[in-house]
């Protein structure tokens, strides 16, 4: 079984280049169905995700190839339906996303029930009242679901809550939906903008994207030219190494940091007492290397504090002296870091979608898993300053968002590496 293993201790100092956002760059690739001409992603990361996500695509007989740069070169001119109850579909919830495009382009989809991280029942109701207000008719069976449309016909959407998934579905497939759709109360993560901004760039007409409502006035099918796009930077990942330089009370250079995304992230940080400077366009230096307070923390859809940050701050909170509460308030199920994080020494109790952590002096290397995406780079978080070694199995969630890691704390100063005994 795939290890990464983390000998604790080493300080961290020099540069990391952060990649593309993986939450920008799955959807962008779902949405590449609404054209029939080529579309080419810059330097799309090299992820699991992505691959499986390439590997549907192909199924769905689109072409997809890399070229020698990293670029992803989709062309989805002879996609057919086919039988949407694979194994990639259950892998990866965001494969849900096909349906928006596919229902779009197709006026029908029939798709498996969507998997994913186990962090939360993560219902797909908001989607479905999107495509329903739509016009399309919403078949639910036994672990699928249909949506079928003879015209789909724009309309106002209200989202109970801003979901993120959501508001990307119903942006897709409403692209060609006849007159204006106006998705109220829709999510604002940087990445939603980053899908508007494709697809705008195909010839679409969105507008809105990144606020609370979003407007789209309905195009021509058949009418989305090709596209060349780079989307945004890593946020979570950037993040992540953030707090890497926090807790190991280091100093270092993040290459490919949006300052305005990271906010949330950046003034939480401050608080903890971790310094920032520019350090030219989407560089920032990250001063970890002073006193550290206790912070509470409280997970919001953006800009509120993003809930794929929780599990990396609770590892720093964990060992800073003193008392900090995180409550997460997106996902029901997002704590399952919490019981690794004890095995190796943390202080922390859980009650409800409360976590209170008392800061302990040191955390002690042992054998964790990585329960999930964000969770696993958590536990990376940890071996860094654990006493001793730190073996992390259940490698593959943090393959699924992270390229290289181990790779870019080496080149950090960190002595982790992948074993495969
Ligand atoms: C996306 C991100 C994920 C991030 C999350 C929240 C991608 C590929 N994944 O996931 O990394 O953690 O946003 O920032 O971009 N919900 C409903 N009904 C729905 C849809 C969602 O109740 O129809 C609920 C979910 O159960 C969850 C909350 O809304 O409690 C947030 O989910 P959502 O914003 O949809 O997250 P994802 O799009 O799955």
């Amino acid at each position: 079984m795939e290890k990464i293993i983390v000998e604790g201790g080493n300080k961290l100092r020099g540069e990391v280049n952060i990649s593309l956002a993986k939450n920008s760059v799955l959807p962008i690739m779902v949405a590449s169905i609404l054209s029939s001409n080529d579309i080419t992603i810059n330097d799309a990361p090299d992820l699991e995700d992505v691959i499986v996500l390439t590997n549907l695509l192909s199924e769905m007989n689109c072409a997809v190839n890399k070229n020698i740069n990293g670029d992803l070169i989709i062309n989805t001119s002879n996609i057919k339906l086919v039988d949407m109850n694979s194994e990639l579909i259950r892998k990866m919830r965001a494969s849900f996303l096909i349906m928006g495009p596919m229902l779009s382009r197709f006026g029908e989809c029939k798709i498996s029930m969507p998997g994913g991280c186990n962090i939360g029942t993560r219902p797909i109701d908001l989607h479905l009242k999107g495509f329903r207000l739509l016009g399309a008719e919403i078949e639910i069976g036994h672990g699928f679901v249909e949506a079928k449309a003879k015209k789909l016909i724009g309309n106002r959407i209200y989202l109970d809550f801003p979901s993120v998934g959501a508001t990307e579905n119903i942006l897709m497939a409403s692209v060609f939906a006849e007159g204006t759709t106006i998705i109220e109360n829709a999510a604002e993560e940087p990445e939603i903008w980053d899908l508007a901004n494709f697809l705008n760039s195909m010839g679409a007409k969105i507008y809105g994207a990144g606020t609370g409502k979003i407007t789209i006035e309905g195009v021509k099918a058949d009418s989305l030219k090709g596209t060349t796009y780079r989307a945004i930077y890593d946020r979570v990942e950037a993040g992540t190494f953030m707090v890497a330089a926090a807790i190991t009370n280091s100093k270092i250079i993040i290459n490919g940091a949006n300052e305005e995304h990271l906010r949330p992230t950046i003034e939480k940080l401050k608080e903890c007492g971790v310094k920032f400077s520019g350090a030219g366009e989407n560089r920032i230096l990250v001063d970890g290397t002073g006193q550290k307070n206790p912070v509470d923390i409280k997970t919001m859809p953006y800009p509120g504090f993003p809930t794929d940050m929780q599990a990396q701050m609770m590892t720093l909170l964990s060992v800073i002296k003193g008392s900090s509460i995180v409550t997460e308030t997106v996902f029901e199920n997002r704590f399952m870091h919490v019981a690794e994080l004890v095995r190796m020494g943390a202080n922390i109790k859980i009650d409800g979608r409360t976590a209170i952590i008392e800061g302990v002096d040191s955390l002690t290397g042992c054998e964790v898993k990585a329960t999930d995406l964000r969770a696993g780079a958590a536990m990376i978080l940890a071996g860094l300053v654990a006493k001793g070694i730190t073996e992390i199995s259940d490698i593959y969630h943090i393959d699924r968002g992270y390229v290289d890691i181990e790779e870019k704390f080496r080149k950090l100063g960190a002595n982790i590496y992948r074993s495969n005994n």
